[in-house]
């Protein structure tokens, strides 16, 4: 139904909901988390009929195929029902753990980047795709701690999961701009070293500076959903399009949610940055 997806979609979070169904904007595409909708049937009911005027990305948030005691397969059953009404154009979720023993935990976890952790995550990719019946796009972390038993780079670990089982990758921008300067690694390197070909989505959302308590002095920047998106992260947004190419992106608000009008402006500036960012690559090319 919507064979090509393009341009900048806006998570679509519960508060703008009625609003959207009543008077349908001009968005590419939306994003919902699935596990808002799952004990909430009003909800469910606006989101399929904005998923019959729009196209819809699922991006789950509890689906932890980072766990080392297992994925929770009656979760799964219960967002695949979600996902067959829905027909997203996209699915995704993290790559991290958020459940152990049967307990959610609400966090995207970390996980070190090792043979072991791979062989998890690849069984649980492949799990996850089968019980879905469609690709599972994987996010990368926000990242404040590294492993000192880590034996790959993150992007090296990703290059590997899509080789082994399929899956694409979900590029957030901001993620990469925010852990490189926690870890202090090069963001522009670290996008060189993804696989292109893997990238089936971007996403943008803000984070903020506090004090990092271990360096005084220091800053760490937390990845909090709930600002505008930083000019830093927007350079950087444009160094991905030009080496990605016109890759659907989403600007992604999860706190601090403002009005509507404010979303989709940022969604028409990233069109106008990627805009910017294919425009130079086309001057360069001729
Ligand atoms: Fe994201």
């Amino acid at each position: 139904m919507f064979p090509h997806l393009s341009g900048a979609g806006i998570g679509l979070r519960l508060p703008h909901l009625a609003d959207v169904v009543a008077r349908p904007p001009r968005v590419p595409f939306f994003e919902v988390h699935p596990e808002s909708f799952l004990a909430n049937p009003h909800a469910t009911e606006l989101l399929l009929t904005i998923a019959d005027r729009h196209p819809v990305s699922v991006h789950t948030v509890g689906v932890s195929i980072g766990s080392a005691s297992g994925v929770d397969h009656a979760h799964l059953d219960r967002v695949k029902q979600l996902v067959d009404l829905v027909n997203p154009v996209l699915l995704s979720g993290h790559v991290a753990w958020s459940t152990h023993a049967g307990e959610y935990l609400n966090d995207l976890l970390p996980l070190p980047y090792t043979e072991e952790s791979l062989k998890v995550l690849v069984e649980h990719v492949r799990q996850v795709q089968d019980a879905f019946e469609r690709p599972y796009l994987v996010e990368n972390p926000s990242s404040y701690v590294g492993f000192g038993d880590s034996t790959m780079t993150e992007p090296a670990f990703l290059t590997a999961l899509v080789a082994e089982t399929g899956c694409r990758l979900l590029c957030d921008v901001s993620n990469v701009y925010l852990s490189a300067h926690n870890m202090g690694f090069d963001a522009r390197a670290y996008l060189d070293s993804l696989p292109a070909a893997a990238i089936a989505e971007l996403h943008l959302g803000g984070f903020e500076a506090e004090p990092d308590e271990s360096i005084p002095g220091a800053t760490l920047l937390v990845d909090t959903h709930g600002t505008s998106i930083d000019p830093g992260a927007w350079r950087l947004y444009e160094y991905a399009i030009a080496r990605f190419g016109s890759i659907p992106t989403l600007i992604e608000r999860d706190n601090d949610i403002p009005d509507f009008d404010v979303l989709l402006a940022e969604s028409r500036l990233a069109r106008a940055h990627a805009a910017a960012a294919l425009s130079r690559n086309h001057a360069r090319a001729v």
